[in-house]
């Protein structure tokens, strides 16, 4: 196996790649997800050769075997982080090591192989350089990035892979929800968990999203943005969003987000708030809150506001909250102050527009 942090990466470039007009209008107001670039990082892993085959190709579909392991014991996990646009035109990155240590323990979850730190960063840098005019420089643009990783090798037996395909892919976006800032609503789910003690809630693998869609199916059919996710076992703690962490404010200023106890993914966003909420000055508990404190509390009004916080979301007012028990509101409905000066400084910082603790910020080199 290959002991080697970094690799060469061969480039290879798309004799297909858009022009700067035919970018820029494909650029101009993306749907999230639905716009990529004109190139792909992707390196191999084998039992054999360890991490190998490292190239920034055109962006094209893959060749699989119909018994490509993926398909039938869905191994895989992926990230999702933001490249953005400098004041100075350059490009930076967001606390990216954090997402190259949550792949690896995804990665360690699902039994695949571990990528050393360096060459996950080094795959993401050397497809920027390649694709960086793709980087919007809207105000509320970034290049959504993409690295996943999963069992390539064709093979029936229940067991972990021995080959894999590691890529990044790398999309245009503006905001995650269609309604911009305007505060979201969410479903209480019923009937379904996201993940169980001793599960993979932690990991952030394909397999766990495709166990919260029907959920999310419902939440959408009940005119809701977002599905919330209660813990499995007494179905009354709450834990996530379907693809973000949450936080509640007081009327003391205090504020309130579940738990890591490995049921909830540990947002890098979860991570910056509670970092710039302690910076602060400011009271926050990690501690689990049940639907039903949530539900009191609005009513109480000593629950002033909640918000939905990911990469892709940001920081996203949860304005209306509803289930099969009933609706409440929060704030009116109205995204509130903390949020939106949460929001402002978190947008700030990551856009290099204020200062951030060392290490938040990477400036992509591009020499
Ligand atoms: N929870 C889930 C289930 C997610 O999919 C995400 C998004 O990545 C998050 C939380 C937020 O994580 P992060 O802030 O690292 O994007
Ligand atoms: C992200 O924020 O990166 C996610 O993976 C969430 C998903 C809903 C796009």
């Amino acid at each position: 196996m290959s002991e080697a942090e970094q690799l060469t990466f061969e480039i290879l470039p798309n004799p297909r790649a858009r022009s700067a007009e035919q970018r820029a209008a494909l650029m101009e107001d993306p749907a999230f997800g639905q716009v990529f670039t004109d190139h792909m990082a992707t390196v191999r892993w084998s039992a054999a050769k360890g991490w190998h085959d490292a190239q920034i190709r055109a962006r094209e579909p893959f060749q699989l075997d119909p018994a490509c392991a993926v398909l039938h014991y869905a191994q895989e996990v992926f990230e999702g982080l933001k490249a953005y646009r400098a004041p100075d035109g350059g490009i930076t990155l967001f606390r990216p090591q954090e997402n190259a240590g949550r792949f690896r323990e995804s990665a360690r979850r699902i039994a695949m192989p571990i990528m050393p730190e360096a060459l996950f960063l080094q795959a993401i840098e050397e497809l920027l350089r390649v694709d960086g005019a793709w980087v919007p420089t809207r105000e509320d643009g970034s290049l959504y990035l993409r690295p996943f990783m999963f069992a390539s090798e064709a093979f029936l037996g229940v067991r972990p892979a021995s080959e894999y395909l590691f890529c990044v892919i790398a999309s245009p976006v503006g905001a995650y929800f269609k309604g911009g800032m305007k505060p979201v609503t969410v479903w209480v789910s019923d009937d379904y968990s996201r993940a169980g003690p001793g599960g993979t809630g932690a990991a952030k693998c394909g397999g766990n999203y495709a166990a919260s869609l029907v959920a999310q199916a419902e939440a959408i059919r009940h005119e809701c943005d977002q599905v919330v996710f209660l813990d499995a076992a007494e179905h009354r703690w709450v834990e996530e969003l379907g693809g973000m962490n949450v936080f509640f404010v007081f009327d003391d200023g205090s504020m309130l987000t579940p738990p890591l106890h490995g049921t909830i993914l540990p947002g890098i966003t979860r991570d910056s708030i509670l970092t710039l909420a302690r910076v602060a000055g400011r009271p926050v508990e990690e501690r689990k809150y049940s639907i039903d404190e949530w539900r009191a509390d609005a009513a109480s009004g000593r629950l002033r506001e909640a918000f939905a916080c990911g990469t892709a979301a940001v920081i996203s007012a949860i304005g209306e909250v509803r289930s099969s028990e009933g609706h409440f509101k929060i704030n009116g409905g109205i995204m509130g102050e903390t949020t939106q000066s949460l929001r402002a400084q978190l947008v700030a910082i990551q856009r290099g527009a204020a200062e951030a603790p060392a290490d938040w910020v990477r400036r992509v080199p591009l020499g």
